[in-house]
């Protein structure tokens, strides 16, 4: 029987990811002023080591207040880069994709970072936390719940200086070395914020319609096209739906997919929700790839990728074998289980070769001896 495509390669412009397994990207809460750390150097290339097509560095912010905690990776300075440019080197030697989303936390901003999550009700970081509590924006002066700050509507200025910087960070993230760029588009972060109906009440050019409330992500786009090389990959991560009434939908999802492959995005990696406290989300397996399959299916030549709870080796052969993704992000699965292409290819009986160092410990199939 012939390799399933989950373990065939995918091209990407002028690259190649060897499988279609994986690294969603992931905060880690371990950054010092944007840096990088040792952490990060071994977290990142750990799934390298373990066989992983494609890793995701985690949502890097575009500006020091685009971060989402005082805890998360920048890239708003060149000095950031050197930092980026040693996990991409080292992820490089295995043959994995290095891939980098950046972003900007809009009025979820200034948050206090996970690992303290549950020690207090509300999530908003002061100044003496290193938060930056008078400069969170957004599209509208309102919060997204009580647990967050007040943002401040942006003015004009702003706007234009948050889509610089993510054109500045997208030539950093160049010069760093990353083959795929994702821009964060989802989970109520400002280009998300932008988009939904439910967080933009801007009576400007950003606002009102579908038009104005695409416009700045598509300038984005566009600019960063500009900048980022014609043979590397663009991805646009999106929240596929708000999952609330009157929200962004999947058929707005449908629409802007259309524009941005013509603006040069090459994959949508469908996620959802994030937006509005008032979400009902059917949390079952697999239970956003019906827009990775949709977006696939209406916008031909736009390639699209599926995440959330994606974690057994048979649903994930099958999403791929079913054209319903042409590659799945895995989260969580990934944390518990850092070797999960392997125990994938070991559950499908397919024989893919381990690291040098580790192919003492290689499970055989029952097809190799
Ligand atoms: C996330 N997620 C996430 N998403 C994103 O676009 N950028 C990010 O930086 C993060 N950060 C993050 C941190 C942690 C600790 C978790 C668990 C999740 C969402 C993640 O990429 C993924 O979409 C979801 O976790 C659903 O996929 P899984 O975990 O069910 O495979």
């Amino acid at each position: 029987s012939p390799l399933p495509k989950l373990f065939q390669p995918l091209k990407l412009r002028g690259f190649e990811a060897k499988n279609r397994i994986w690294v969603s990207p992931m905060c880690m809460y371990s950054a010092q002023d944007g840096f990088t750390t040792d952490f990060h150097l071994s977290h990142y290339s750990q799934f390298a080591i373990r066989g992983a097509g494609l890793v995701m560095v985690e949502a890097t912010g575009v500006l020091p207040e685009g971060r989402i905690s005082p805890n998360c990776l920048g890239i708003w300075q060149d000095e950031h880069v050197e930092g980026l440019s040693r996990i991409v080197n080292h992820m490089h030697k295995y043959g994995t994709l290095a891939g980098i989303q950046i972003g900007h936390g809009g009025r979820k901003g200034s948050t206090i970072p996970l690992q303290l999550y549950g020690t207090r009700s509300s999530l908003r970081a002061s100044k003496e936390e290193g938060g930056w509590p008078e400069n969170v924006y957004g599209p509208s002066a309102e919060a997204y719940d009580d647990a967050h700050y007040k943002p401040k509507e942006m003015t004009i200025e702003q706007i234009n200086k948050v889509r610089q910087a993510f054109v500045d960070a997208a030539i950093r993230a160049d010069k760093a070395g990353f083959d795929v760029l994702e821009i964060h588009s989802a989970h109520g972060y400002l280009l998300f914020e932008f988009l939904s109906p439910l967080s933009n009440h801007r009576t400007d050019e950003y606002g009102g319609s579908f038009e104005n409330r695409t416009r700045l992500l598509l300038e984005v786009v566009r600019g960063i096209r500009q900048v980022w090389p014609h043979s590397k990959p663009l991805f646009l991560r999106i929240s596929s739906t708000d999952w609330v009434e009157g929200g962004w939908t999947m058929d707005d999802t449908k629409v802007l997919s259309k524009i941005l492959l013509n603006a040069g995005v090459d994959l949508i990696d469908c996620s959802s929700a994030g937006n509005d406290p008032r979400q009902k989300i059917p949390l079952t397996p697999g239970y956003q790839v019906q827009f990775a399959q949709q977006v696939k299916q209406e916008v031909p030549g736009m390639l699209s990728g599926a995440v959330g709870l994606i974690s057994k080796g048979e649903q994930a052969r099958q999403i791929v074998e079913d054209d319903l993704a042409d590659a799945i992000f895995v989260g969580r699965e990934f944390l518990r289980n850092p070797s999960f292409v392997y125990s994938v290819a070991h559950e499908l009986g397919i024989n893919v070769k381990w690291n040098n160092q580790y192919e003492r410990g290689r499970l055989k199939t029952k097809y190799s001896f």
